[in-house]
């Protein structure tokens, strides 16, 4: 009897008619051109790695102000066959010249236009070997299948949109200052209207001889050769040295647990992982859904503003400094900053305690995320940094170069472009790569698979972390990419939020707590989200309105 009682428990509670395969894939990427590439490939036999590679080539060409060969990124990959989940790095590295002081003037102020316009402020590009890895370890197709829609559309062009051009108004005045920037990202000076079909003849080439001879053709050869002599010709500092020896590293992801959720998610040189886990763990306890607005909102910024605190102390490119990863996602870590918030009042910033040593024992960037019906997943976030980032091309090249540098800090405690702060750990130093903010991210129940993810600088994380509690509370991927946002990173000592993030009454309740909120730009973030619940069999995708991209389905 007691048996029996317990059997049907278990058919009850655990998802026994979970499917082990979804019955459709489906895609959602931050532009519909690169959404159509990627569902070509998966048409074509592809697996979602081979979508991953022509989605992200195709981002390269139709989004030049948010991620391209000249830049980098981040691959979360899910692989069925074997349950295995890793990280694929292709962060820019800082080139063998560069130095801790290099963004500094006479006075020893940062020089913030060297640090994010031209070519000095250009890491070493990881993307072109991300892809090419991808490609040949994980997917079925060959590199050239998956890159011919990216070819295409830099041959035939794509059509301009508000989005174009509101971006490329933003660094229109950084664009003209480069001849060649300028004579294909603008006209006649100008950023086109919409409706003019924009075409890149130099980058159909770049892309079709890494489609012929993979990452060599770009990271030696002609390509390079020429990507050296534009950089250094305009005051930059890379060398062939620098390019021949770029490697993509295989990283664990950063796993945790939140509340039934597993949380699999970007390992350092990203801090979105580690800054993720560490406001959940903070989080854990409250049953945020049956708390006030108020009560809710004030625990989540202040678990933020710990989490984004620790970002600026202690984390950087683990493969150059000692990060006490361990340490900082430990639950009794997160039960001291838990203890130390207080329900009534924010804690100031300047307050906090400092984490302590570890125990001795121990607006551009892009997302997409995609899954096939093998249930292989990606979750990408890909980036050149602020729109049209260095706003340089290297003549002959079509490749828009990353201003990935600023993502250093460049001076201690000086914030960067998003007003980030950090220090020695995420100092300049040659051949290490930048602290990063993005954060793909997949969440598994025995019942939901969600994989989420967005650009958006700083506000990634927090974004990422209100996605991941609108999953674990049940609530559908549309739901996730559209949710008001607010945000905290520590210093500013400011709750930020876009238009709509936070009512009136929710602000003044907030207020009377003594927060400070500022609101920022309109609306900030594109995130792009798949769910597949396994047992209704239903698989979605959905991008996030503030955007243009589109989901597709295969
Ligand atoms: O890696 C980072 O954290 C930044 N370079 C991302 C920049 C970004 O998301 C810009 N987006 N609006």
């Amino acid at each position: 009897m007691h048996r029996n009682w317990c059997a049907l428990v278990l058919v009850v509670v655990l998802p026994a008619a979970a499917a082990d395969a979804p019955p459709r894939a489906a895609l959602a990427s931050a532009h519909p051109l690169a959404t159509e590439a990627g569902i070509e490939i998966l048409a074509a036999g592809g697996n979602a790695f081979d979508a991953a590679v022509a989605v992200s080539a195709a981002l390269a060409v139709v989004e030049p102000y948010s991620s391209g060969l000249g830049g980098g990124g981040f691959w979360l990959l899910h692989r069925a066959s074997d349950g295995r989940d890793v990280m694929i790095d292709g962060r820019e590295t800082a080139p063998a010249e560069a130095d801790r002081d290099m963004y500094l003037n006479a006075t020893g102020e940062v020089d913030r236009d060297r640090a994010v316009n031209g070519p000095l402020a250009a890491g070493i590009p990881g993307e072109v070997a991300a892809l090419e890895y991808l490609a040949s370890r994980y997917g079925r197709l060959p590199l050239a299948r998956n890159l011919a829609p990216a070819i295409r559309l830099a041959r035939d062009g794509f059509v301009v949109t508000e989005r174009y051009r509101m971006l490329a108004g933003y660094r229109a005045d950084v664009l003209r200052r480069d001849p060649e920037a300028a004579a294909i990202f603008l006209l006649d000076g100008e950023p086109p209207p919409v409706g003019h079909v924009l075409k890149q003849a130099d980058l159909a080439a770049t892309l079709a001889i890494v489609a012929q001879d993979g990452a060599r053709g770009f990271y030696s050869g002609n390509v390079a050769e020429r990507l050296v002599a534009g950089v250094r010709a305009a005051g930059g500092r890379w060398s062939r040295r620098d390019l021949a020896a770029y490697r993509v590293i295989e990283r664990e992801p950063v796993i945790g647990e939140y509340r039934g959720v597993r949380v699999v998610t970007a390992a350092l040189p990203s801090s979105g992982g580690v800054v993720l886990l560490e406001a959940l763990n903070i989080l854990a306890p409250w049953d945020l859904p049956s708390m006030s607005a108020t009560d809710r909102h004030h625990v989540v910024i202040e678990a933020m503003r710990r989490a984004y605190r620790d970002r600026a102390d202690y984390l950087g490119d683990p493969d150059f400094v000692d990060v006490p990863v361990t340490h900082l996602l430990d639950p009794q870590y997160a039960a001291k900053m838990r203890a130390s918030i207080d329900p009534a009042r924010a804690t100031p910033s300047s307050s906090l305690p400092p984490a302590g040593e570890p125990e001795p024992v121990g607006t551009h960037t892009t997302h997409f995320s995609v899954i096939d019906r093998e249930g292989n997943r990606v979750a990408a976030t890909l980036s050149i940094n602020l729109p049209f980032g260095a706003a340089f091309v290297p003549p002959g090249t079509g490749v828009v170069l990353n201003d990935e540098m600023d993502d250093f800090s460049a001076k201690p405690m000086t914030p960067n472009a998003y007003g980030l702060v950090g220090v020695n750990a995420n100092a300049i130093a040659p051949g290490k790569r930048p602290l990063s903010s993005m954060t793909p991210t997949f969440v598994e129940t025995p019942a939901r698979i969600g994989i989420l993810g967005t650009p958006g600088g700083s506000r990634i994380i927090s974004m990422v972390l209100l996605g991941v509690l609108e999953f674990a509370a049940g609530e559908p991927p549309a739901r996730w990419v559209s949710e008001p946002r607010y945000h905290h990173q520590y210093l500013p000592d400011e709750v930020q939020f876009e238009r709509g993030g936070l009512d009136d009454a929710e602000q003044a309740a907030l207020r009377a707590r003594g927060h400070t909120l500022t609101e920022v730009g309109r609306t900030y973030g594109n995130m792009q989200a798949v769910l597949w619940d396994r047992v209704t069999g239903a698989v979605t995708a959905a991008s996030d309105p503030r955007g243009e991209g589109v989901p597709g389905y295969d």
